[in-house]
């Protein structure tokens, strides 16, 4: 029997795994299940109509829990009758058919560059009761093809290009999200005008490497990330701009000069992954830089903003990682003191050109290795913490506090989460926060008050 398509009161589950451009194209495809087939989302996986895995493979562990996710669901939660199972993201892109075979109940496979063709994947499922599949590499068309946000969250995520050239020897993304494609200049900005308009105040850029994009202008000449950050920061409404992920082999003059105060609207912090401290093992990396660039990199911004914070992330038992790598490793994280950050034991990816290479490193070398990184990171990130406690800062507002509900919580500059009494009114304004107190995960702070006494104070942008 077909499976049948009832247009109204369906629901679709959606869990993104990953990275922001997977939480990005969650959300685009909940758009467009909402605009196009009135359907409704529900965070119960057992009363929908459709359930959307979005997937990642950066490391086998997250390409493992697809299977044990799904597994786990059909047992402990039961799909509806009827309900039609996807898998979204790069697992579909490089498991393909393979996963009908592995998981027989899963009805699409869709890789992250069609994901505006589940709806009709979807209703083509329903109407013939086969197995649909569309794993392809069109060039850039999903964002032609998807609706516009009706509603934009106040920290808003804007993928400005999709896929990576540069062919790092342990990564699978260059093989799962395919060619480096930037989005036109015009379109990003629309997209970014229309962000606002629906209640962005912060805007995150978003691309496998953001430094590399390259926007067509209407004369045929191009727009690079720095004359886009510039273009956006003079919209009205915009208070932040973050962007990610770059490469420091791209990052060029124009983008450090991006981060002049008075040009742009960029936070004080930036996410710049350097993988290793070690330059041999990033030679064997294939990142094209070495420390001491990464390095200037730093010290060049740190001269236009002294006090600007910087996280990374960190891969430890790469094949061949001697103990003296590991240790420059953690010298560049004393030199850099690098804020939260992310560190992960190397993972061999099926096809990549690392996965060859002889790995002698001992699990058990790896897994002490990360620890002691950990603990480093985890020592300098508390630093900072402690350094933020007594100080005054911009906090954007993003919402009502998941803990308290007579609290509101937003973001420092260099995102941290911060609690603190507050109302709703509050929500999307930028505010002057003295932080207060550290705490696990986050901080605590209160609205601060100007010098000369004034009321708690809303930034000057908002009272325009
Ligand atoms: N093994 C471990 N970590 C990896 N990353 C990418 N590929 C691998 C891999 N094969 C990490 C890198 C990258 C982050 C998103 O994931 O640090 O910056
Ligand atoms: Fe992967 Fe390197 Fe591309 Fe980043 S730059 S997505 S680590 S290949």
């Amino acid at each position: 029997m077909a499976r049948q398509m009832q247009t109204s009161s369906q629901r679709y589950f959606i869990k993104t795994q990953g990275c922001q451009m997977n939480e990005r194209d969650s959300e685009m495809m909940g758009n467009q299940l909402q605009q196009q087939h009135q359907m409704q989302p529900t965070t119960n996986v057992s009363e929908a109509d459709l359930v959307i895995l979005n997937t990642c493979s950066i490391r086998e562990k997250a390409q493992e829990k697809v299977f044990s996710e799904l597994g786990r669901w059909k047992k402990s939660l039961g799909y509806k009758e009827n309900a039609v199972i996807a898998v979204a993201g790069c697992v579909a892109s490089q498991e393909a058919e393979q996963i009908f075979k592995r998981a027989p109940f899963v009805q699409i496979v869709i890789g992250p560059q069609t994901i505006h063709r589940l709806g009709d994947l979807y209703s083509a499922c329903r109407r013939t009761n086969q197995k649909q599949i569309d794993v392809s590499f069109p060039a850039i068309e999903k964002f032609d093809h998807l609706p516009m946000n009706t509603r934009s969250n106040i920290s808003a995520y804007l993928t400005i290009m999709e896929g990576c050239n540069k062919f790092c020897s342990y990564c699978i993304v260059p093989y799962t999200r395919g060619e480096e494609i930037s989005r036109n200049f015009s379109d990003v900005m629309h997209e970014a005008k229309s962000l606002v308009q629906t209640g962005a105040r912060e805007i995150i850029l978003l691309g496998q490497n953001v430094n590399d994009y390259y926007g067509k202008l209407h004369d045929d000449t191009e727009a690079n990330l720095a004359l886009l950050i510039t273009a956006i920061s003079q919209l009205n409404g915009i208070e932040r701009i973050r962007f990610t992920t770059s490469h420091p082999q791209a990052f060029d003059e124009t983008l450090i000069e991006a981060y002049d105060p008075a040009q742009t609207k960029l936070c004080n912090h930036l996410h710049l992954p350097v993988q290793s401290g070690s330059n041999r093992i990033l030679k064997k990396m294939k990142r094209d830089y070495t420390v001491e660039h990464y390095i200037s990199i730093i010290e060049r911004l740190r001269d236009k903003r002294p006090n600007l914070r910087v996280s990374t992330d960190i891969i430890v038992g790469f094949p061949g990682e001697t103990e003296s790598d590991f240790e420059a490793t953690m010298q560049l994280v004393d030199t850099i003191k690098f804020d939260q950050s992310f560190s992960f034991i190397y993972s061999p990816r099926p096809g990549t050109p690392a996965s060859e290479l002889i790995d002698e490193v001992p699990l058990s070398t790896k897994k002490e290795r990360l620890a002691r990184l950990q603990q480093r990171l985890k020592y300098h990130a508390n630093q900072i913490a402690n350094e933020m406690i007594g100080e005054t800062m911009p906090v954007l507002v993003e919402g009502i506090s998941k803990k308290r509900k007579n609290e509101i919580s937003g973001r420092t500059e260099n995102n941290r989460i911060v609690n603190f009494p507050g109302t709703a009114a509050h929500i999307g304004t930028m505010l002057s926060v003295q932080i207060t107190e550290k705490q696990e995960n986050s901080l605590r702070g209160r609205i601060a008050a100007f010098h000369d006494n004034r009321q708690p104070v809303i930034s000057a942008s908002e009272c325009a």
